[in-house]
């Protein structure tokens, strides 16, 4: 990439992420649906997350991190999977946390809006799926 214009992006994006905009890739049309549905909508059933299907206790076997890391693995495995949409981002990756067993569910919420953890101490900027 030409120099002046790659340093003209950099600048862009710490702009965005500086008045508190962030680009956020994916599907749209999928955006009115929670986590849940959206598994749901690819043929999982509720008993993919719950013990029963009709909701309640979360499966966790075989999982330091909570049910959500039986299919998806664990933290290294998320960074592998995410970490070229952080690369040119000026934040971290939000799968590369500090705190050790935190259960995936901290951030990511079956039933709501995702939360950001990260938050509460850094001034990071994650739209959580
Ligand atoms: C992708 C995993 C996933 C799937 C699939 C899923 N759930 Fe959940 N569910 C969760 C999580 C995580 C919670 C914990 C509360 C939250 O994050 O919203 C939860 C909580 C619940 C609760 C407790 C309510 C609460 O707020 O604690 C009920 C009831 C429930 N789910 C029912 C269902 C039903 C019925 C289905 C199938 C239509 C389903 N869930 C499918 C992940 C899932
Ligand atoms: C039974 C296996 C299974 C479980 C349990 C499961 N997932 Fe998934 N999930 C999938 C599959 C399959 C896909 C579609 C392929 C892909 O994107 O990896 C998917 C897709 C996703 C996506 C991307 C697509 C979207 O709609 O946002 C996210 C984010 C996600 N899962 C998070 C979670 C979280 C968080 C949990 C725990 C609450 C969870 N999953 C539990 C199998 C599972
Ligand atoms: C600190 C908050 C946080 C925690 C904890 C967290 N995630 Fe995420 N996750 C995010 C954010 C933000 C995104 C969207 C950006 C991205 O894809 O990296 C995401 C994206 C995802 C996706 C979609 C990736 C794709 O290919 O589009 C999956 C699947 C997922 N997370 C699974 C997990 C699993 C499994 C765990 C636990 C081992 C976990 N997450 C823990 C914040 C979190
Ligand atoms: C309870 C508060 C708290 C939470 C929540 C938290 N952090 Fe931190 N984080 C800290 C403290 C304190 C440090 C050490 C700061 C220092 O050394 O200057 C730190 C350091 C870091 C660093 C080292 C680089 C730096 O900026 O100094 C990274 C990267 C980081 N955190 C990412 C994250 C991510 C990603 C999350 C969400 C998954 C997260 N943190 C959640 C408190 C927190």
């Amino acid at each position: 990439m030409n120099p002046t214009l790659g340093r003209a992006l950099r600048a862009a994006a710490a702009a965005a992420l500086l008045s508190g905009f962030v680009l956020v890739s994916g599907a749209a049309s999928a955006a009115d649906q929670n986590l849940a549905d959206r598994h749901v909508a690819r043929g999982m059933k509720c008993d993919a997350c719950h013990v029963t299907a009709t909701g309640g206790a979360l499966k966790a076997e075989k999982s330091d991190y909570g049910v959500c890391a039986t299919c998806h693995g664990d933290y290294q495995k998320m960074i592998e999977k995410t970490d070229a949409k952080h690369k040119d981002s000026g934040q971290p990756n939000p799968h590369a946390q500090h705190d050790g067993a935190l259960p995936c569910t901290e951030c990511h919420k079956g039933h709501k809006a995702g939360v950001n953890y990260c938050a509460q101490c850094h001034s990071f900027v994650y739209k959580v799926p």
